[in-house]
């Protein structure tokens, strides 16, 4: 059995699912509540050997942004490599959703 399986066998699984799945979450995102999204949809080509240098596993390494430089601009969505690139057709498969968290992150000012 793994952890996810286990997860949802357990009695609160709603309770302590719900919370942290992004693709859920309907408020203002943090780092940190996006941080399952980042691992589970780019942490294999961002994760441990990083392309383009990007790390986006961890807060420190999505701010600092890869071997080009940073890929968040807070506050300006618009001016951010991220956004530029998911919307131009990265191998990332985000929904609608997704993409609108990250945005709304951005103009946030990436907070973590
Ligand atoms: C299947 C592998 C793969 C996945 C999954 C993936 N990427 Fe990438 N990404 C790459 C590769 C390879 C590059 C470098 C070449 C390029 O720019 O396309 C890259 C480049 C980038 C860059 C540009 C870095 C720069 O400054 O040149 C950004 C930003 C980026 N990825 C964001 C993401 C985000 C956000 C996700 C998840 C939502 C993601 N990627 C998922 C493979 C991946």
């Amino acid at each position: 059995m793994n952890g996810a399986t286990r997860a949802l066998t357990r009695p609160d699984w709603r309770r302590s699912w719900v919370f942290i799945r992004p693709e859920d979450f309907e408020g203002d995102p943090t780092y940190a509540i996006l941080q399952p999204l980042f691992t589970q949809e780019c942490g294999g080509c961002h994760g441990p050997m990083p392309s383009a240098g990007l790390r986006l596993t961890d807060y420190a390494s999505t701010i600092v942004g890869s071997t080009n430089g940073a890929v968040v601009v807070p506050g300006s969505p618009d001016e951010s490599r991220m956004i530029e690139v998911l919307t131009s057709g990265h191998c990332a498969q985000l929904t609608e959703h997704q993409l609108e968290l990250l945005i709304r992150w951005i103009t946030d000012g990436a907070p973590q």
